[in-house]
C-alpha cells in the first residue's frame, strides 16, 4: 500500500489510472478506523479497480474544540489495518496541506433545509465543514466511486446534494451500518466510553428497534415521545434530537402518510461522548 501526504504526490499517483480510465473507489475517513471503515473498504474493492482510502481529521467540522482534540487519532495502526484489508493507497494529509495559510473556504451551496435540521441545528457549522473537505477530496482523487455509511444518515443526504450539484461526477455508494454484537453501532467514539457506558450503549439501538416495531399503531409524536423517555429511563442518557424524517429530505413527519419513506434518528449524549443512530422504517 501506497502511504501519500501531499496533494502534489497523490494526483500524480493517481495520473496513470485515470489515464487508464480505471474504476477509482474512494473511502474518506478521518481514521480511528474500526469493523465499518473495513466494510467500505472491501465493497471498493469489490467494484473497483483501484482502492483510495483517506484519514485527515478535519478541523473544520468540528464545532466543539474539545471534541476535535479528544478525538482518537492513531495513523500507524489505522495504515496497518488497511494494508491487511488491500487497500492500494492511503492518502494522509497535515491540516496545513489541506487548509494552507488562513485562506477563507467559500461553500456557495444550497442544500435547502438538509444541512440545517438535526445535525446540521445541533452542530452549526458541521455540514459547511464536510462538505468543503470531501468536495476538496474528490478534487484531490477523482473518484469515480465513493463510499459512505448509513450510520451519518443526514451526512450521507448531504453529500448525495452536492454531488448531484457538482454534476453527478461521482457514484455516491450508500453502505450498511455495521453494528457490534449487541447492536451498537461501530463508531470511533465509542472508544471514548467507559466500560459502564459500553455496556449500556446497546440501549439507543434497542429503542430504534422498538420505533420500528411499533410503526404506524402509534402516532409519530407520541412514538417520538416515548422513544425520548425511554432511552433517558438510564439517567446516563441525554436526548439531543429523536426525529422521525422524510428520507430523502430530512424534514420531521407529523403523520404516517409517508409511511414508506421515513427514517428515525437520534443523537445521544452517553456521559459525554455523543452517539448517533438510526434506522430506516418500514423497508
Ligand atoms: O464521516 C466522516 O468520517 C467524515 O465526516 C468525512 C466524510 C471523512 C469528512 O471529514
Amino acid at each position: 500500500m501506497k502511504q501519500i501526504t501531499t496533494i502534489k504526490e497523490a494526483k500524480q499517483w493517481l495520473k496513470s489510472y485515470q489515464k487508464k480510465s480505471l474504476k477509482i473507489g474512494f473511502v474518506p475517513t478521518m481514521g480511528a478506523l474500526h469493523e465499518g471503515h473495513l466494510r467500505l473498504i472491501s465493497q471498493s474493492r469489490a467494484e473497483n479497480d483501484i482502492t483510495i482510502c483517506s484519514i485527515f481529521v478535519n478541523p473544520i467540522q468540528f464545532n466543539n474544540p474539545e471534541d476535535l482534540a479528544k478525538y482518537p487519532r492513531n495513523v500507524a495502526q489505522d495504515a496497518r489495518l488497511l494494508k491487511n484489508s488491500g487497500c492500494d493507497m492511503l492518502f494522509s494529509p497535515t491540516v496545513e496541506e489541506m487548509y494552507p495559510g488562513d485562506k477563507q473556504e467559500n461553500l456557495e451551496m444550497d442544500f435547502g433545509m438538509l444541512d440545517k435540521v438535526m445535525e446540521g441545528k445541533f452542530r452549526p457549522g458541521h455540514f459547511k465543514g464536510v462538505v468543503i473537505v470531501v468536495r476538496k477530496l474528490f478534487n484531490i482523487i477523482a473518484p469515480t466511486h465513493a463510499y459512505f455509511g448509513k450510520k451519518d444518515y443526514q451526512q450521507l443526504m448531504v453529500i448525495r446534494r452536492m454531488n448531484e450539484l457538482l454534476g453527478h461526477k461521482v457514484k455516491i455508494v450508500a453502505c450498511e451500518t455495521v453494528r457490534e454484537d449487541d447492536g451498537l453501532a461501530m463508531s470511533s467514539r465509542n472508544l471514548r466510553l467507559t466500560i459502564g457506558e459500553r455496556q449500556v450503549a446497546r440501549r439507543i439501538f434497542e429503542v430504534l428497534c422498538k420505533v420500528r416495531e411499533k410503526g404506524t399503531k402509534t402516532p409519530v409524536w407520541e412514538l417520538r415521545e416515548w422513544a425520548i423517555k425511554k432511552i433517558q429511563e438510564d439517567s446516563s442518557f441525554r436526548v439531543e434530537y429523536f426525529e422521525i424524517a422524510d428520507r430523502e429530505t430530512l424534514m420531521p413527519v407529523e403523520s404516517w402518510g409517508h409511511k414508506n419513506q421515513v427514517v428515525a434518528l437520534t443523537a445521544v449524549f452517553l456521559g459525554d461522548v455523543r452517539l448517533i443512530d438510526n434506522v430506516e422504517l418500514f423497508s
